[in-house]
């Protein structure tokens, strides 16, 4: 079973960070359907050290959730080993740094996946990071800058050498940002070359094929992130259902812990945001959808979910 540094896990499947999706109502749900570890949306180190609300409000947790990985991005040593510092007074099970992403207004600041062209950057910050932190750090990249530039298993060797308790490789590089498809050799490859857990990621959307990487790729545990959107059952072994019927109950509940959980102006959003995503495979799905939508409120749009339940099948007509 999947053990980073003296936490252990009780699923080698991880809930990835989503920045936009990954608040505490989503990880809680994933964490219910039996993922082992959930990721906080990445956290700027300078919205850390100066304290800002919008940041701060991302760090919202409750016991059921743990274990919490809380990730921060920035390209500034210092100032990501203060911001770990910070970090500490909200008790994370770990850190993670986002050494990834290729979203221009992250690169251009050199952080997330700039950081694989500034490996040497990339290890101060990690040195500093571990520095500071009183829980294991961890690692989460990408296979390389682009198809002829593949650094992943250098700069796995330097997280680890660095004091990283595990690395995330995102089978693309940074060129490709999220399309084509994930290079699973590419990651087998680290996983042999390191001897800190590797967890692999890219394009899993159920448990079988979570299991089958796991099996081909040696690793010790996989991100689940795109795939799990709309789709908690991701996680657990009885797979998603086929059904509204079989559905609802998930698209129930994640309500549920939006209502518990989140500010009464971001519920509205973050629900149109997410809801649509379940009922993506089924007949009728761009109706169930447009309901949704319509909705101008929480209440109401609980009230329409709850009365497709008791419908049965929902009468599309209605909604023409
Ligand atoms: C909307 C969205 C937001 C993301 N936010 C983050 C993030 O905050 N931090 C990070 O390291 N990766 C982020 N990622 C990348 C994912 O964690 C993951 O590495 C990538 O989507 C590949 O996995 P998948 O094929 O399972 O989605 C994001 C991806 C998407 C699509």
């Amino acid at each position: 079973m999947l053990k980073i540094g003296p936490l252990q896990l009780d699923s080698p499947l991880i809930l990835a960070p989503l920045a936009g999706y990954s608040d505490l109502p989503f990880r809680l749900l994933c964490r219910e359907y039996g993922a082992g570890l959930v990721v906080s949306e990445m956290i700027s180190c300078h919205g850390m050290v100066y304290q800002q609300p919008n940041t701060l409000a991302m760090l919202a947790t409750v016991p059921a959730e743990r274990p919490l990985s809380i990730q921060l991005f920035g390209a500034d040593p210092m100032v990501m080993g203060q911001a770990a510092a910070l970090l500490n007074k909200f008790h994370p099970d770990l850190i993670d740094i986002n050494m990834g992403c290729p979203v221009r207004k992250v690169t251009k600041r050199g952080a997330g996946s700039a950081l694989m062209k500034t490996p040497a950057l990339a290890r101060q910050i990690i040195e500093a990071v571990v520095r500071e932190s009183d829980v294991p750090v961890t690692v989460k990249t990408r296979i390389g800058i682009d198809q002829k530039t593949m650094t992943a298993v250098k700069f796995a060797q330097m997280a680890e050498d660095s004091g990283a308790a595990a690395v995330t490789i995102h089978g693309r590089t940074w060129a490709q940002g999220f399309t084509g498809l994930a290079d699973w050799q590419a990651i087998a490859e680290v996983k042999k070359a390191v001897s800190i857990p590797v967890i692999g990621n890219g394009d899993i959307d159920d448990y079988q094929t979570a299991q089958q990487r796991l099996d081909e790729a040696g690793c010790d545990g996989v991100m689940i992130g795109r795939g799990a959107l709309g789709n908690p059952w991701a996680f657990s072994a009885s797979g998603r259902p086929a059904t509204l019927e079989g559905l609802l109950p998930g698209v129930r509940r994640h309500l549920e812990l939006m209502a518990e959980h989140l500010p009464t102006d971001r519920m509205l959003g973050a629900i149109k945001n997410q809801i649509g995503r379940y009922f993506k495979e089924l007949p009728h799905s761009s109706q169930y959808r447009k309901l949704v939508c319509a909705c101008s409120d929480f209440a109401t749009l609980r009230q329409e979910i709850d009365a497709l339940g008791q419908q049965g099948t929902l009468k599309i007509e209605d909604l023409r």
